[in-house]
């Protein structure tokens, strides 16, 4: 098979202080594991418009649509917030999601040890927790018709969101979740709400369906998403793989994310369909954004985007092993002690610099042979 390709978009702000980190680690795998990767670096964001005047060049947008796998920084900062909309930094990464139909977005919990402390929950209720959850992207009440504000027969202004989930948009993210679950703990629980809504309704049948005819050896239930956000914070690690719309999953990512700590340590992927080569589109990426408020100062932490590389050589790749080994090295630096900033609490202590932190996790890396 040819030389997996990747294509780095760095970004703005922390962006590229962070990506400096994962081409430590990318190195390391190249060198160590024989794993190379044919990079190839571009701009987006802020970055993209000071040199091309839009926030995503066409050219980069044709590379990110060839590459087996996109890994983005972060985009944004103060000096593009007076520019017009259209040329936003933001509208580079949306761009990205919608011209490649990623349609899966993949926000996993996960709970170093060392961490646990850290976590508003007992201890016990999260240590050693890894759950998956996958958020419909493209579809749902963020994109349906009609929507707006209007003014009705009373002559009150009304506003109006439609949720709307055809068949085979429901179809590709069950499969891609049920895909998921065969490389984990085998286990997806659909959540909508099926009680008060048709597209919940439609949207159970669908699952289960999949599930039924393609997928009869994952172990399959069903909750409404409002228990669903009630067993999150009781008892999270129940769940392996849980898949759900755009709106219920924006918001259960989001609560299950700070089960387990800092912005700082939270990965992403976003997933399309299967091209030729029978790997999906992807896109991957931190969730926090380019924290312009430390930026250039060596204080962020690259660990969410290291973890996002681990994704990518799991998801994009097939090489959970070497995932694996990635994400050891990433809780070997934590429970030896090492924090950025972003990882102490109120009682303080030294944290250790971006680079620090990248370094420790390549000598954890080398530790592992
Ligand atoms: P943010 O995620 O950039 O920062 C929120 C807070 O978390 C800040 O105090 C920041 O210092 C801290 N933080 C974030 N990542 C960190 C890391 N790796 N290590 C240590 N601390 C970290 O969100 P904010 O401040 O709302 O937005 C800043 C800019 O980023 C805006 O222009 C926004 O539009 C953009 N943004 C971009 C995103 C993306 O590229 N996907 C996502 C969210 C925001
Ligand atoms: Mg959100």
């Amino acid at each position: 098979m040819s030389t997996p390709s990747l294509l780095i978009l760095a970004g703005d702000g922390i962006g590229p202080e962070v990506m400096t980190e994962v081409r430590k680690i990318i190195d390391w795998f190249g060198a160590k594991r024989d794993l190379a990767f044919d990079v190839s670096e571009d701009l987006v964001g802020g970055a993209a418009y000071d040199v091309h005047g839009v926030p995503l060049a066409d050219e980069t947008m044709a590379k990110a649509q060839e590459v087996d796998a996109v890994l983005l920084g972060a985009v944004g900062g103060p000096k593009y917030d007076d520019l017009d909309f259209s040329v936003k930094p933001e509208r580079g990464l949306l761009r990205l999601r919608k011209e490649m139909d990623l349609f899966s977005n993949l926000r996993p919990a996960q709970c170093f040890d060392a961490l646990a402390d850290f976590s508003s929950l007992k201890k016990d209720v999260v240590a050693g927790l890894d759950i998956m959850i996958v958020r419909e992207l493209t579809s749902g009440i963020y994109f349906g018709e009609p929507r707006g504000i209007s003014v009705n027969a009373n002559g009150e202004r009304e506003g109006v969101n439609t949720q709307r989930y055809t068949e085979s948009e429901i179809a590709r993210v069950a499969r891609s979740a049920f895909e998921l679950a065969k490389r984990r703990g085998n286990k997806v629980c659909s959540m909508e709400k099926a009680n008060v809504m048709e597209s919940g309704i439609l949207w159970r049948e669908v699952v289960q369906k999949v599930h039924d005819e393609e997928y009869p050896d994952v172990e399959l239930s069903h909750m409404y998403a409002d228990a669903g956000g009630m067993q999150l914070c009781r008892w999270p690690k129940q769940f392996d793989v849980i898949v759900t719309d755009n709106l219920f999953g924006d918001l259960l990512s989001d609560v299950a994310a700070m089960l387990t700590g800092s912005l700082g340590m939270l990965p992403s992927a976003s997933l399309g369909a299967p091209m030729e080569n029978g790997r999906p589109k992807a896109l991957y990426e931190p969730v926090h954004g380019s924290a312009p408020d430390i930026a250039g100062q060596g204080k962020a932490n690259p660990i969410a985007c290291i973890l996002s590389f681990a994704m990518a050589l799991r998801y994009s790749f097939d090489q959970g092993a070497e995932a694996d080994r990635l994400e050891k090295a990433v809780e070997k630096v934590l429970a030896d002690g090492l924090r950025t900033a972003d990882l102490m609490g109120p009682e303080g202590g030294s944290p250790v610099s971006t680079s620090a932190m990248g370094d420790a996790i390549v000598a954890a890396l080398d530790a592992s042979l």
